[in-house]
């Protein structure tokens, strides 16, 4: 259903949707939406084949510019290296989806140290980065806004999943703050916090879905929440009912009993948490 169009809708056919993370998931379910609401897109991500297969799937049927861009956002500059090419381009960006993220699920000090480094970068560094690069153009045309995908695990400590939990607090807090900030200048910012969702974040995470009692989301439903909140005005959504009374439950008890609670969902299997050696 489409939304009424204004400067900072996601509907606005003015210049292009940025979305970074293109190539599957949320990401790619972003670039149909908006394909389908009429955005020109700039779709980023390291997967070059998948860009142009989602590019293909999506040109005919509409008259739309759509930009591959292949960079590696977890390297140091490169929310640097993807302005200069869309500068190059000549691609105004008007709605940034700063979606590309991973997490690891595993004991903090046993998860390979640069894998954990490479998160905090692309899941934190180059987000803030590109918001930073982004963001006055958007500004100066009193329009547009940035859509930062957070998660539930953003709202409580995730043991086992410590360092990516982090970063997903850091993004909602950070959402949340630069949304006040920028108000004023008709410019909107969205923390999107989806729990568990049918994506390919479990594999490249090594998560185990049966972690998620409740069901996995469709990535379709969770962007389409999104757009809708983005729409709203809001400047955080959690997506799903369950997901929201779990995040309202959580702030009615202490922070580390939320924490202890999900150490012992997201514990991994037989492992030896180190208590056995203090009997
Ligand atoms: N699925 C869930 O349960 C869930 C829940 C809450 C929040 N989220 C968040 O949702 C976002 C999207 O994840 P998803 O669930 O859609 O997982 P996904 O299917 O694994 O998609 C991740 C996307 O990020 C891109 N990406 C990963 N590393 C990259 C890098 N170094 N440079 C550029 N792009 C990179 C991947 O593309 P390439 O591999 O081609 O580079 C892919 O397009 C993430 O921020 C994730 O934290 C997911």
């Amino acid at each position: 259903m489409s939304a009424p169009l204004s400067p900072s809708s996601a509907n606005s056919p003015a210049g292009s949707a940025l979305i970074t993370g293109a190539s599957s998931g949320i990401g790619a379910c972003f670039a149909r939406a908006l394909a389908v609401r009429g955005r020109n897109l700039a779709l980023v991500a390291r997967s070059k084949d998948k860009l142009e297969a989602l590019k293909s799937e999506l040109a005919p049927g509409h008259s739309l510019r759509i930009e591959v861009i292949e960079q590696d956002l977890s390297l140091e500059g490169a929310a640097q290296r993807l302005a200069t090419a869309l500068d190059e381009r000549g691609i105004a960006v008007d709605l940034l989806v700063n979606n590309a993220g991973f997490g690891a699920h595993g004991q903090f000090w046993k998860l390979p140290l640069d894998r954990q480094a490479e998160m905090l970068r692309l899941n934190i560094a180059t987000l803030t980065e590109l918001t930073y690069l982004l963001l006055p153009a958007m500004l100066e045309r009193r329009g547009g806004g940035v859509i930062n995908i957070s998660s539930t695990a953003s709202f409580q400590p995730v043991p086992y999943s410590s360092v990516y939990a982090a970063t997903k607090a850091y993004v909602t807090s950070f959402s949340m703050g630069l949304a006040e900030e920028v108000r004023g200048y008709g410019v909107k910012v969205l923390a999107l916090c989806p729990g568990g969702t049918a994506t390919n974040f479990f594999e490249a995470g090594k998560f185990s879905k049966t972690d998620f009692p409740g069901g996995l989301a469709s990535p379709e439903d969770v962007v389409e929440a999104g757009l809708r909140a983005f729409d709203g005005g809001r400047s955080v959504a959690i997506t799903g009912f369950i997901n929201q009374a779990m995040v309202f439950a959580e702030r009615l008890v202490s922070r580390r009993f939320t924490a202890v609670q999900a150490g012992r969902t997201f514990r991994p299997k037989g492992l030896d948490d180190g208590t056995r050696s203090n009997e």
